[in-house]
């Protein structure tokens, strides 16, 4: 992951390759239709999609930023501002709420510092709210992309503020 220098905004050859074949999938005239996997390695690359990226990926893709920015500000796994090392998102879906969800994210404010939709202060953890991630069985739920395992996410179920301890204790560091 490399640090958005805001002047020349350009993908290194081996992920524009790699964008380049994601196009190329499309007809001349159609290549919007990559707009999101090239988002993803974008958000892959930089971490968020700050303006000069999201111009970057508008003129790859030929097309106007605005259509790039429509895209980016629709759907909650794209990040907007930077984030810190590890992302919470709390599902904020009916089941999820009716089984604590509020309680969750109470909790992990005051135990990581990060308000909702903001940072800690110490850039560790962001905290954010998204729609059902389809494991309402094990409500109250969320997902966390876990930067140091290369940006995969995974799922922690049937939440309590105790659990929330250990994984910032041992899982989250
Ligand atoms: S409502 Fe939370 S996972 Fe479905």
């Amino acid at each position: 992951m490399s640090n958005i220098n805001q002047s020349s905004v350009a993908f290194p050859p081996e992920v524009l390759l790699e964008a380049q074949e994601i196009i190329g999938r499309y007809p001349e005239g159609r290549h919007k239709s990559a707009i999101l996997p090239i988002l993803h390695l974008a958000q892959n690359e930089w971490n968020w999609l700050s303006p000069q990226v999201m111009d970057y990926v508008a003129d790859m893709l030929k097309i106007q930023p605005v259509e790039v920015y429509e895209v980016a500000t629709f759907y909650t796994m794209f990040n907007l501002q930077p984030v810190g090392q590890y992302v919470l998102e709390v599902c904020r879906t009916g089941p999820c709420m009716i089984c604590g969800a509020d309680e969750i994210i109470e909790a992990l404010e005051a135990k990581t510092g990060a308000k909702l939709g903001g940072n800690s202060p110490d850039m560790r953890f962001t905290l954010k709210t998204v729609e059902c991630l389809a494991a309402c069985g094990g409500a109250p739920c969320m997902q966390v992309r876990l930067k140091r395992e290369g940006g995969i996410h995974k799922y922690y179920e049937n939440l309590t503020p105790e659990l929330l301890d250990e994984l910032i204790a041992n899982e989250w560091v």
